[in-house]
């Protein structure tokens, strides 16, 4: 039961970072509502197929049909919950997407998921927070008042697309990976694919299989030991577009059909009213403590702004030492004290010339996170 005077908490998105809340301020006794844009739980793990239907061609994810989890199953277990002995170690994207929806179930969090509320407001106004969500379906508005904000809204929606000169000239398709879903359609074609992150490769393994070259421009650095077919033809940045190719830095040419762009997401939390305090960049968010929690306000927490992590054990982390400091089991260090953490993490980057970006870098000190994590 939730404990009156409590904190009202509002969590914003059921993927597996508003899941993982959910459950654990339920556990807890902690009053809270899960306020969802789309029909379902589960987030980005649903495959929306080929074919979108009325809710898809605004909701859909960045799902493929061959996608695998690219980590083995103890990253990927949700707490409490265990995946199936006979899963396969890494298991198709679509069973793991059944696997979140049981969670849901088994836990009984769906009665406190309001779904088709599409959050389009989060605003300070004194000691509140004033959370403003559309009805996607009946177009009605609502206002509704909290103590706390947890945001989960995910960042894999909002396409990064690179600009190269002369696109317009080329003949061929353009595509970002959020809209990739099966590579039958690339039987006989010559594919470049840009980028050399996580999706990148998912989708050279995938395209292999039916294109007829695959050209992978990137600048990437990584020593990838993979021995690749012939068809695989590696290439530097792209330097610009021709009427049916592409030129590369180096100034060679390919004949190209199809541009598969693998260059990423951007962070975007639109709703969220400048009094929040909160700057949301392309590639990162200030000014946060420990990656999480918003420094201006810290009655408001960012769920997932990790990099190089095991998202799922991090989600998890962040999640316990939200409903701790939700309990009152510790208090925050003074917003002053706070910002001096935050400022010497700004200068270091500074000082190393690296990008901002790496404020989310968990990267080595992963192994604290997920100790934490198991405690
Ligand atoms: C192609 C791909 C493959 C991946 N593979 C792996 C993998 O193998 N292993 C791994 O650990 N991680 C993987 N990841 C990372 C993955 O993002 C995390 O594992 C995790 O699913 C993130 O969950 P989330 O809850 O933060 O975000 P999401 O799953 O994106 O959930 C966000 C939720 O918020 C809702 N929402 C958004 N805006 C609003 C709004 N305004 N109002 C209300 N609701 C809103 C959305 O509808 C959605 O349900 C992959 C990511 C991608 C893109
Ligand atoms: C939610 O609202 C934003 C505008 O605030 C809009 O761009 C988006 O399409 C809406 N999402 C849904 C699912 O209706």
């Amino acid at each position: 039961m939730a404990k009156p005077n409590g904190p009202r908490v509002c969590i914003i998105g059921a993927g597996i970072a508003g899941l993982t809340s959910a459950k654990y301020l339920k556990d807890e006794g902690i009053d809270f509502t899960v306020l969802e844009c789309s029909y379902y739980v589960g987030g980005m793990w649903r495959y929306a197929g080929i074919d979108y239907d009325e809710f898809d061609s605004i909701l859909h994810t960045a799902m493929f049909a061959d996608l695998r989890l690219n980590l083995p199953h103890p990253a990927m277990e949700l707490r409490g919950y265990p995946l199936p002995k006979h899963m396969h170690f890494f298991s198709s994207a679509q069973l793991y997407y059944y696997y979140i929806q049981r969670y849901a179930e088994h836990f009984n969090l769906m009665e406190h998921i309001q779904l088709l509320q599409n959050v389009t407001s989060v605003r300070r106004e004194g000691n509140a927070w004033k959370v403003i969500h559309d009805n996607v379906l009946m177009n009605t508005v609502h206002e509704d008042e909290y103590d706390f904000i947890i945001i989960g809204t995910g960042h894999f929606s909002n396409a990064n697309v690179p600009k190269f000169p002369n696109e317009e000239l080329f003949k061929g398709d353009f595509l970002h990976t959020k809209n990739y879903r099966i590579p039958n359609d690339y039987e006989n074609h010559r594919v470049l694919i840009v980028g050399a992150g996580t999706s990148a490769w998912d989708i050279i393994i995938d395209m292999l299989k039916y294109a007829k070259t695959v050209v992978h421009s990137h600048h990437s650095k990584q020593n990838i030991k993979t021995k690749f077919p012939d068809q695989y033809i590696r290439k530097p940045d792209i330097k610009e577009f021709k009427e049916n190719g592409v030129v590369f830095v180096d100034d060679t040419y390919e004949e190209i059909d199809d541009v598969i762009y693998c260059t990423g997401f951007s962070y975007t939390y639109p709703y969220l009213d400048p009094s929040c305090g909160l700057t949301v960049n392309k590639d990162h968010v200030l000014p946060l403590y420990k990656r999480l929690v918003n420094i201006n306000e810290p009655s408001m927490v960012v769920l997932g702004l990790v990099r190089r992590a095991c998202h799922v054990v991090a989600l998890d982390a962040q999640v316990h030492y939200t409903t701790a400091l939700l309990k009152g089991d510790f208090k925050l260090p003074s917003k002053e004290e706070m910002m001096n953490v935050w400022q010497k993490e700004v200068d270091n980057i500074n000082c190393n010339g690296r990008p901002m970006s790496d404020l989310h870098l968990l990267g080595d000190k992963e192994v604290i996170i997920t100790q934490f994590a198991l405690l």
